[in-house]
């Protein structure tokens, strides 16, 4: 399958998803500065991507914002959110959109395409069932679409996918476990790590409750991530490394309110996967200037630089690491080694890791 022989064409028009320009100097770098250049051809990982934060905007939502539960801006299009309830309210709504495999693969096709503008080689993709009403009683079916969509993907534009299944923080407990009976007994090759997602502040403490989940999914031999410290506290992140003893926090932000946690973050090198547009957006941080990656990269945490939902938030991801450049003065080699942090705590495989950490190395001018 090409995405180019794909239609995103519905039977009925109101339901046609339309994409939605992104902003200029998201996927194209501005001819005029050399640094945004060197940003895009930059070797790197994305490692926090939601499926459902690349759905193009859909003729409805546009057409009638009341509707779609949010307003946009006039000027680019994009949604504005007052907070991560409303966000991932909004996720519910377009996501239900999308119900021919058609669509679902284009999606897929799309996000290796955009991936390759911003340098990506490789990018975990995390997708939450939660969200997809029309594909809950059918997973294989659309896993089975979203791996003609990478694969078309991967060979045209050389960028290697993985998927994430999420787990909702608010969803009932036999919902979640039986996700996670799907996946281990589906095992779809390109589902390779178990996650969870949504909101934190709404559902309380649900460490305990999630617990025995990761613990099956890891002895299963699946990578394993959560979102935590984004709507909770540095509470929230140390139960997602001490109880659901994860390889990964997507966010992670919140880890600063706590020294002792920034420390043990920094001693055990517990990648954060940070999403630093996604946090202004949603409310978690006041600005750029004010987001407190700068403080958890100085103090030693290992961190990434992701999009979490691109399209929504109208970024990408070689944006993401020009303006943290132009907002925190760094250069080359502290953007290199955001980089290679990207890639190394990626879940590729180890080929594939060791391939784009050369690519990175050579890049950089390093020898290995
Ligand atoms: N799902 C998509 N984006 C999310 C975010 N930033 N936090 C929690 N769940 C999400
Ligand atoms: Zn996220």
């Amino acid at each position: 399958m090409r995405a180019r022989a794909v239609s995103l064409r519905k039977a009925q028009p109101s339901r046609t998803l339309v994409a939605v320009p992104m902003p200029a100097d998201a996927e194209s770098p501005p001819a005029s500065t050399r640094r945004a250049d060197w940003v895009h051809r930059l070797p790197k990982a994305e490692v926090h991507l939601h499926l459902e934060g690349c759905v193009p905007l859909n003729a409805v939502a546009l057409d009638d914002p009341a509707r779609a539960g949010v307003t946009f801006d006039p000027d680019t299009g994009v949604p504005q959110f007052r907070d991560l309830a409303e966000f991932l309210a909004f996720l519910d709504h377009s996501c239900a959109l999308v119900t021919d495999g058609t669509q679902v693969e284009h999606i897929a096709y799309e996000i290796a395409r955009r991936a390759a503008t911003s340098g990506v080689g490789h990018a975990d993709v995390i997708f939450n069932p939660t969200h997809w009403p029309e594909w809950q009683a059918d997973l294989d079916g659309f896993v089975e679409r979203l791996d003609r969509g990478f694969e078309a993907g991967e060979a045209d534009h050389g960028v290697t996918v993985a998927l994430c299944l999420s787990l909702s923080r608010t969803q009932r407990a036999a919902d979640s476990a039986a996700l996670v009976d799907w996946l281990l007994a589906a095992r779809p090759d390109r589902v390779v790590a178990l996650s969870v997602d949504g909101n934190e502040a709404a559902a309380g403490r649900t460490g305990p409750r999630f617990a025995p989940l990761f613990a099956r999914a890891r002895s299963a031999g699946l990578h394993t991530c959560a979102h935590a410290g984004e709507s909770s506290g540095p509470e929230g992140v140390r139960d997602a490394i001490e109880i659901l003893h994860v390889e990964r926090v997507d966010h992670g932000i919140r880890a600063v309110e706590d020294p002792a946690l920034v420390a043990k973050l920094a001693a055990e090198a517990v990648p954060l996967d940070v999403c630093p547009t996604s946090n202004v957006r949603l409310g978690v941080v006041a600005s750029l200037a004010a987001h407190p990656v700068e403080q958890l990269r100085t103090a030693g945490v290992r961190v990434s630089l992701n999009t979490d939902d691109p399209l929504l938030f109208g970024t990408s991801v070689a944006s993401e690491y020009a303006q943290c450049a132009q907002t925190f003065g760094w250069d080359r080699s502290v953007l290199g080694a955001i980089a290679r942090v990207s890639i190394e705590s990626s879940f590729a495989t180890q080929d594939r890791r060791r391939e784009l950490l050369s690519d990175l190395d050579d890049y950089l001018g390093l020898a290995r």
